[in-house]
């Protein structure tokens, strides 16, 4: 059973403080849905977890299961179990998604997995997500479509079999069919009951999809609400004006 606790996290880019004091334990076997405006500071969160050297933390902890992740190196913070899909996924030109998915799994688990059973285990994970086998040769995110960049990191997190993701606005450019096999493949990961998801999003369709446990309010760096699925529902019909205003 794992756990990601952030505590008063203050984080700035340059010398502008982005984060302003946030506090979120994601518990094991729950999926926490973080909501919030453009520009709140939500993607500013899931870089800092997983450690992008843009992101300077001035104060605060996070730690996996009590282990520092703030000490960590990225690739440390991979093994220890912590997997980041990104909202804007980068190319990896002349890298294949097999060779990629590949190297991962190397560099995650400590050993390289054999050919034949990553072969197995590439073809289950992406005939799980419908993905066309011709995608594996392709190169990591180059001319990818949206849809196609997201069904990528799910892959990636069927394979990984991290302890705690965090996907940030997984569901964003998905058509109505790629959302549900997306969110199949967020079910299928966090069916076990033991690994933790930190959902970031704007839009609570995909909520319809992968039911969130806690639902928490982020607004100008903080988080200022928190509550359980029904809070999505009242975002949706009121928006996220009232904090906004109570933040500014
Ligand atoms: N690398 C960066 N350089 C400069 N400013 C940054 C950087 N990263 C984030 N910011 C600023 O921090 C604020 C929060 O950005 P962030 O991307 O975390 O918001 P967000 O809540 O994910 O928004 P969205 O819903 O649009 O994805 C914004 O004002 C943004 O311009
Ligand atoms: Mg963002």
């Amino acid at each position: 059973m794992s756990t990601l606790e952030i505590r008063d996290l203050h984080v700035s880019v340059g010398d502008k403080e982005i984060l302003k004091g946030v506090d979120l334990v994601v518990l094991a076997g729950k999926t926490h849905a973080i909501m919030g405006p453009n520009g709140s500071g939500k993607s500013t969160l899931a870089y800092a977890i997983a450690g992008h050297p843009k992101y300077t933390i001035t104060s605060g902890s996070v730690t996996l299961d009590g282990e520092d992740l703030l000490d960590m190196t990225v690739d440390e913070r991979a093994r220890a179990g912590l997997f980041l899909a990104m909202q804007y996924p980068v190319e990896i030109p002349g890298v294949s998604v097999s060779n990629f998915l590949r190297s991962a799994v190397t560099a995650v688990s400590g050993e390289a997995p054999k050919l034949r059973q990553f072969a197995k285990d590439l073809k289950v994970g992406m005939d799980n997500l419908a993905i066309d086998s011709a995608f594996a040769t392709r190169n990591v995110n180059e001319g990818f479509s949206g849809g196609e960049k997201k069904r990528h990191e799910i892959l990636q997190l069927e394979l990984l079999k991290p302890k705690v993701a965090v996907l940030d606005e997984t569901d964003s450019g998905l058509d109505v069919d790629a959302l549900r096999v997306v969110s199949e493949g967020v079910n299928r990961f966090r069916a076990n009951g033991e690994t933790g998801v930190l959902l970031i999003t704007h839009y609570t369709r995909i909520l319809r999809y992968v039911k969130p446990d806690f639902v928490h309010v982020f607004s100008a760096g903080r988080i200022v609400e928190e509550g359980g699925p029904e809070l999505a529902e009242k975002l949706e019909n009121e928006g996220y004006e009232a904090y906004t205003k109570v933040s500014s």
